[in-house]
């Protein structure tokens, strides 16, 4: 099984980007993580990050066929962007949303996002735990479906 782990702008500051939200930890530390938890469920995970919704949109086109399911933090897009969801739609890869803070406790444009109504799963609040906890859960839905 094959996951696609994407992530959109700003996310590439992870570490020194106001740590007192999204914390310490790097998109490369997210990433070896998440591959040792992807080696533990035996699926393989690829990684992509692009500031571009443009871009975004463009890996997510290029899944159908490739990936059977995505994790998605889609940054600042994931409140407004009915193109990334639309893009998940139209390839038919399941998908779960993630973020690093609960954007549910945040500034009231933080607390919708157009993404999760086309989402298997939602995961916000857990800091670079959710990643991992995300790729359990839609292994987990995944396989109980094949
Ligand atoms: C974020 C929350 C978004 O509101 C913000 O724009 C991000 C990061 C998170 O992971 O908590 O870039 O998706």
């Amino acid at each position: 099984m094959r996951i696609a782990v994407l992530n959109g702008p700003n996310l590439n500051l992870l570490g020194t980007r106001e740590p007192e939200v999204y914390g310490r930890e790097t998109l490369q530390d997210i990433e070896a993580r998440l591959r040792k938890v992807a080696a533990e469920l035996g699926v393989e995970v690829e990684f992509t990050q692009r500031n571009g919704e443009g871009e975004l949109i463009d890996c997510i086109q290029s899944l159908r066929g490739k990936a059977q399911g995505a994790l998605i933090n889609a940054g600042a897009y994931s409140h407004t962007s009915l193109a990334i969801r639309d893009a998940f739609s139209a390839v038919k890869v399941p998908f779960v949303e993630v973020h690093l803070s609960n954007i549910f406790a945040r500034e009231p444009e933080r607390r919708h996002t157009a993404l999760a109504s086309g989402a298997l799963g939602v995961l916000c609040g857990f800091g670079p735990i959710g990643y991992e906890l995300a790729l359990r859960g839609l292994v987990a839905r995944l396989s109980a479906r094949a």
